[in-house]
C-alpha cells in the first residue's frame, strides 16, 4: 500500500487479507464485527492465568501465554468464556483478526471496537489482557432510543465501543476537531458557552440511522456517520490512513473521505461490496479489489482461527513488542 495511494476497497475474508497490509500503517482501526458469525470454533481447553509483573521475568510455564504489552496473557478463556459458548466461538474468531489490527496499528493509533451489550465486558476483560490495561483509552456508549421496548428488564438501547491505544504515551486525540454538541441545560452556562457547544463525553446520544434518511443504504447493520464522525474527527489527522475490515455499508470510508482522510475497507459479503458501489460511486479515488481467495487463503485461514493459530500469533507479536 504506497503512502499516496488510493482509497481500497477489498472484497474478501479480513483475515486473508490483513497479512498483506503495512505494520503500523494506520492511525485508525474502527470495527464493527458481527456478534454471530456462525462459525464454531474448537473448544479452549488449556487454562491460562495471568501472571504478576514480577513473573515477567521468569521463564514462561507451560499453559500460559504472553500478551502485547509485555505481560503474561492470562488464559482465562478456560474459566471466563464457560459461561458462555457462543462468545468463546466469536473470541476465536475475533483474536486472530485483533492481533493484526495491533500490528496495523501506528504508534500513535487507537483501535475503537464497537460491542453489544452481550459481549462487552467478557471483550473488555480479554483484551485488557491482550493489549495491556494501560492501552484501555474510553469505553463509549452510544446510546439510542428505537424499536419495540422489554417490558419485563430496562430495555437495552446501548451499545459500547471499547477503545484502546497502541503507545498510551504518543497516541493522537484532538478533542478540539470533534463536532460540539448542545448543553442540556443551556440557561446554567455562560451565552458563548452556550453557543460554542460541549465536548461530548464518554455517552453519546445519537439516533440510529433514519429508516427514511439520506443516509440509508439499505445495509442492515449500518451505523450512524455521526458516530464515525466524533470517531474520525479525534483520532485521526486529514491524510491519515483508516482501516475498517468489518466494513458492511462502509460508514467508516464514507466519512474519512469527507474528512480528508484515507481509507482501506474490507468486506466479505457479496451485498455489503454491492452496497459500497452505490456509495462510493461519485467518490474520486476509490479502487475496488478481490482479494487473496482459494485453497491457500482458507486452510492458512482455518489455521488462524483454530485457538492455537491465534495464541501462537499472540506470542510471536507479544516477543516483537518486548524486544523494542
Ligand atoms: C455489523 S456489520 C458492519 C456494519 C458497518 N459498521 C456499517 O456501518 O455498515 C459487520 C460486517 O462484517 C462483515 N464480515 C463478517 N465476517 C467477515 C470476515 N471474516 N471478513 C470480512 N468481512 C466480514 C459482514 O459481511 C458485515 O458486513
Amino acid at each position: 500500500m504506497a503512502a499516496d495511494g488510493p482509497n481500497r476497497i477489498i472484497h474478501a475474508d479480513n483475515l486473508a487479507v490483513l497479512p498483506t497490509l503495512p505494520e503500523g500503517g494506520f492511525t485508525l482501526i474502527y470495527l464493527d464485527p458481527p456478534f454471530n458469525t456462525g462459525r464454531a470454533q474448537a473448544r479452549q481447553a488449556t487454562r491460562h492465568v495471568r501472571q504478576s509483573a514480577k513473573d515477567d521475568s521468569e521463564p514462561e510455564a507451560s499453559g500460559t501465554i504472553t500478551g502485547f504489552a509485555g505481560r503474561r496473557y492470562e488464559r482465562i478463556r478456560g474459566d471466563l468464556l464457560r459461561y458462555d459458548d457462543r462468545f468463546d466461538d466469536y473470541w476465536a474468531f475475533l483474536e486472530p483478526r485483533l492481533v493484526e489490527a495491533w500490528r496495523l496499528l501506528a504508534d500513535d493509533g487507537t483501535l475503537y471496537l464497537h460491542l453489544d451489550y452481550r459481549e462487552a465486558h467478557y471483550a473488555k476483560v480479554l483484551l485488557d489482557a491482550l493489549f495491556g490495561r494501560e492501552c484501555f483509552l474510553n469505553e463509549l456508549i452510544w446510546a439510542y432510543d428505537y424499536g419495540a421496548k422489554s417490558k419485563r428488564r430496562w430495555p437495552t438501547k446501548h451499545d459500547t465501543i471499547l477503545v484502546y491505544v497502541k503507545n498510551p504515551d504518543a497516541y493522537w486525540f484532538d478533542s478540539t476537531a470533534v463536532d460540539r454538541e448542545p448543553y442540556m441545560a443551556p440557561g446554567l452556562v455562560t451565552p458563548e458557552k452556550a453557543e460554542l457547544g460541549k465536548l461530548p463525553t464518554d455517552v453519546w446520544w445519537h439516533t440510529i440511522v433514519s429508516p427514511t434518511g439520506r443516509e440509508k443504504t439499505g445495509y442492515p447493520t449500518q451505523k450512524p456517520e455521526g458516530i464515525l464522525r466524533r470517531i474520525v474527527q479525534a483520532s485521526t489527522r486529514e491524510g491519515d490512513w483508516v482501516l475498517d475490515f468489518f466494513a458492511g455499508s462502509g460508514t467508516t470510508g464514507a466519512v474519512a473521505a469527507t474528512l480528508g482522510r484515507r481509507f482501506v475497507l474490507v468486506d466479505e459479503h457479496p451485498d455489503a461490496i454491492a452496497v459500497m458501489q452505490a456509495r462510493f460511486a461519485e467518490v474520486a479515488g476509490v479502487e475496488f479489489e478481490t482479494g487473496p481467495a482459494g485453497p491457500a487463503a482458507s486452510e492458512g485461514q482455518a489455521a488462524q482461527e483454530s485457538p492455537a493459530g491465534g495464541e501462537a500469533a499472540a506470542i510471536a507479536l507479544s516477543d516483537r513488542r518486548r524486544s523494542r
